[in-house]
């Protein structure tokens, strides 16, 4: 089969570590839990829970009726402008250039997202769209055995047992890789998508899409709160302070070599990409009356959509964060 050409990236916040009380020994034997291996233990553990936390918020709202997710209660969390905007973006890397053109999506902390079990029943992921994600081993266990376990799932990767291989390192298809990484580390990341089949790897991508939602605006009254509460709870922003605004945001991207780079707030995704009448139904499934709060905490957070396109070809010149008008399924041939 002929290798594919485009790659689109999506990416959970990797900035955030959040402590939680080392336990007393990760594997029962007694060791010191103030040990380094112990302490390192720890927080992966946590940075692994914010996966849980996730997953259960996701639920909340899908059950509430702000998006239809057929799988998600399988998993058990989220964020409606978040999801939005990333499907949004996805919809349109899937159509830029047809179907017949292959494409390879890499979600980097995948955790118990479902976007592959939607795009896929909704005829969005032909025979040429290779998925990879990527998590914590502990994560890529608990999704690997509710996948195999669920036939629902199970019978939108493979047809059949054959079409299945289940390492000690993750699950993979033909189309759909599940794959064990520590995101921290670059080689590690690049070994094991290699070894799966990607081909090549972000801005080296001839033609590419990354997509990244980031904390900003540490510096205000409101970014200092945000700041001292996640401080409190132990959850320290990495990097916040290195990229700090929607414009230190774009030129970080474009300085590591990216062609093009979008940034914009989730307010503006409320307004431009959901637009009124999506928010109109959404006031009709909650009653929502702390807007201004609600404005207040949408500028803290935005949404990164970086492109390459190597050959200048154009592929990407209609992709927008802001796009209202999603593009149509593409034709299988
Ligand atoms: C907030 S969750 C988001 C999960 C998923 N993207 C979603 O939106 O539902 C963050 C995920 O990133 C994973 N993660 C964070 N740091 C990681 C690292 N260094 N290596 C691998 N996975 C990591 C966590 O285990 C967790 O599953």
């Amino acid at each position: 089969m002929e290798k594919p050409s485009l790659t689109f990236s999506f990416a959970a916040p990797k900035r955030t570590t959040q402590r939680r009380q080392p336990p007393a020994s990760h594997d029962g034997s007694g060791a010191d839990p103030r040990s380094p291996a112990a302490k390192a233990m720890a927080e992966d553990i946590a940075v692994m829970l914010t996966n849980d936390d996730a997953a259960v918020s996701k639920l909340s709202a899908v059950r509430l009726g702000y998006w239809r997710d057929n799988f998600l209660h399988h998993f058990v969390r989220g964020y409606y402008t978040r999801v939005a905007a990333i499907h949004n973006v996805l919809r349109q890397f899937l159509a830029a250039g047809g179907s017949d053109t292959p494409k390879q999506v890499v979600c980097l902390g995948a955790g118990f997202d479902t976007t592959y079990f939607q795009k896929k029943s909704e005829g969005w992921l032909g025979d040429n769209v290779v998925f990879y994600e990527l998590d914590f081993g502990e994560v890529v266990k608990r999704k690997s055995n509710i996948i195999t376990t669920c036939r629902e799932l199970h019978e939108l990767i493979a047809h059949n047992e054959a079409g299945i291989r289940v390492t000690e390192e993750g699950l993979h298809t033909k189309n759909y890789h599940l794959i064990t990484a520590d995101l921290r580390s670059i080689e590690n990341v690049d070994k094991v998508l290699t070894t799966a089949g990607l081909e090549r790897w972000a801005a080296t991508f001839e033609k590419a899409v990354f997509v990244t939602y980031e904390q900003i605006l540490p510096d205000d009254a409101f970014g200092r709160m945000m700041l001292k509460n996640l401080e409190e709870r132990n959850v320290h922003l990495h990097g916040l302070h290195a990229r700090p605004s929607i414009e230190t945001q774009r030129s970080a991207y474009l300085a590591l070599g990216w062609d093009e780079a979008q940034v914009v707030d989730m307010n503006a995704i409320s307004d431009r990409l959901l637009g009124r009448d999506e928010l109109a139904r959404l006031n009709r499934i909650e009653m929502f009356d702390e807007v201004e709060e609600w404005r207040l905490t949408q500028a803290h957070y935005c949404i990164v959509l970086a492109t390459t396109d190597a050959s200048k070809s154009g592929i990407w010149a209609d992709l927008s964060l802001i796009q209202p008008t999603p593009p149509a399924v593409p034709t299988q041939q």
